[in-house]
Formats: structure tokens, C-alpha cells, sequence
């Protein structure tokens, strides 16, 4: 099976893309046309006539979680797509998010309300568990914490009860893609953490080989520790592409590039891959 991907909306951009702190990926395979995650604000859109993807075109929209930078860019394709679309999340999207910085609170959730969105033509299917769209293409549901060594951010909170909690990231979703050369595994923000994450895909499939992992993977704020392991976890399960963007980091991205070589690529807006 091909897969293609085409990122529209990332912190760095190629060409004459624009670049949006944020993710956006269209990724077309199985006769499928998913976009996951909208990116902040209007690149995805300025991007996607750039690139000369039509949003009309889309099956399905996939919400990674509920910040701003995956979801804030929904408004604009909605109202160019002018039709009704299924768009599967996880039902804590809409918990009020913030992050938490040298005592600046920042409101960092989905920047519109449900219905507004909903009046657009977006159509919810909210859930915690696995949802199968084909027979090769499933989204993770909440992941457990299996690894013991990834965490969520220390920085990143949400509203319970009038008061700011740590954020578990019940929200977060990724999405695998079943080939015969084993899973391509797409990622929003990786919040809940990337290994954890390949596990809940292993058991949910029943497939073990990882062919690929491409998107945000949070290691921006891991440890050093964190970090090795990560990489250590990656080499044994043996991925052969890692194409990382947004919220993984300079450093980390760096670290990665010089472990995985010719495996590894920058996930830019604007760029292109055939995945086999
Ligand atoms: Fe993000
Ligand atoms: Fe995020």
C-alpha cells in the first residue's frame, strides 16, 4: 500500500510555504484522504491551494488533542470545504487548556466553541477508544502509560473544577496505517509519549514492526534520560523512517538525525513523502 503525505502545516516551511507553530498533516492512502490535525491558524489552508489540495477532496479529519496549534486552523478549512465532515477525537478535547510558564498562564485549548464549529459542518465522533476507519487505518484511544519513563509536561495544564490540574492528556490520539511492511504510525503531539503510544498500536493491531513514525513527538521537554531510552527503544524495535516535526525540538531533532541517519527527515510544511 502507498502511503503520501503531504505536511501543511509545521514550525518550518520549504519553498514558498508558509511555516505556523503547529502541526497539519494530509495523509492519503488505503483510497483514504485524512487530515490530521489543522495546524494554528490560516497556514493549512494558504498552504493546501499551494500545494493544490482541495479540502472538498477529504474524508475524515483527525483531532489529536485539544490545543490550539492542531486545531485552531478547523474554522478556515471548514469553511472552504463548504460540506459536512466526520472528525474523530477524543471527548476531553474540549476541556479549557493552559500552559503554565515563569507564572505566565496562557489559554492554550481549541480557540472557538463546539457548535460554531459544528454550524461549519464538522461532524464529531468522540471517543476514548480505538476507532477503525478501514480494516488497515485506526486511531489509538487513550494510551496507557506502559513505558514508566515518559511523562506528560510539567508545563501544560487543564481546568478541573475552577482550578489548573496537570494535564494527563486523556485527549491524546495518534493514528496507525496497517501495511505489509508493518505499522506507519502518525503523530499529533505525542503527549502521552512515543513509545507508549507504539505499544497501545502493537496491541490494538496485533502487528509488532513499526515501518514508520512522522510528526510531533514532544521531546522538546524530555530528559536526557528520557531521551536515550527513547532512542535505545527505537533502534530495538527497529524503525526504517522517522520523519519528526513541531513540538519535538531542535535538540532532540538533532539527536535523532545524528542516531537515524538515512532514516530520518525533517517534516517541514510544504514537504512531500511516499512512504514505500
Ligand atoms: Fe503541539
Ligand atoms: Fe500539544
Amino acid at each position: 500500500m502507498d502511503i503520501n503525505i503531504t505536511t501543511l502545516t509545521e514550525n518550518t516551511a520549504t519553498r514558498d510555504f508558509i511555516a505556523e507553530w503547529g502541526l497539519s498533516m494530509l495523509i492519503e492512502a488505503d483510497n483514504k484522504r485524512i487530515l490530521l490535525d489543522t495546524g494554528a491558524g490560516f497556514s493549512a489552508a494558504y498552504n493546501a491551494q499551494l500545494a493544490g489540495i482541495d479540502f472538498r477532496s477529504i474524508d475524515l479529519i483527525i483531532l489529536s488533542h485539544g490545543h490550539f496549534d492542531h486545531t485552531g486552523g478547523l474554522k478556515d478549512i471548514l469553511t472552504r470545504r463548504c460540506k459536512a465532515i466526520d472528525i474523530i477525537a477524543h471527548p476531553s478535547i474540549w476541556e479549557a487548556k493552559y500552559s503554565l510558564r515563569d507564572n505566565d498562564r496562557r489559554y492554550i485549548g481549541i480557540p472557538f466553541m463546539r457548535e460554531q464549529i459544528e454550524g461549519l459542518g464538522a461532524h464529531f465522533i468522540l471517543s476514548d477508544e480505538p476507532v477503525w476507519y478501514t480494516e488497515n487505518i485506526v486511531t489509538s484511544g487513550e494510551v496507557p502509560f506502559v513505558t514508566g519513563y515518559e511523562d506528560t509536561d510539567q508545563s501544560l495544564y487543564r481546568m478541573n473544577n475552577n482550578s489548573l490540574i496537570r494535564d494527563n492528556f486523556q485527549d491524546d490520539l495518534s493514528l496507525a496505517i496497517k501495511t505489509d511492511k508493518g505499522l506507519a504510525i502518525f503523530l499529533g503531539c505525542a503527549h502521552r509519549g512515543m513509545i507508549n503510544i507504539i505499544r497501545q498500536f502493537q496491541k490494538i493491531t496485533g502487528e509488532n514492526r513499526v515501518y514508520s513514525i512522522v510528526g510531533g513527538t514532544h521531546l522538546i521537554s524530555a530528559s536526557p534520560e528520557r531521551l536515550d531510552k527513547t532512542v535505545a527503544e527505537l533502534k530495538k524495535i527497529g524503525i526504517r523512517k522517522l520523519g519528526v516535526s513541531h513540538c519535538t525540538g531542535f535538540e532532540a531533532s538533532a539527536r535523532l538525525a545524528a542516531e537515524f541517519k538515512d532514516i530520518f527527515f525533517l517534516n517541514s510544511a510544504g514537504s512531500r513523502h511516499q512512504l514505500f
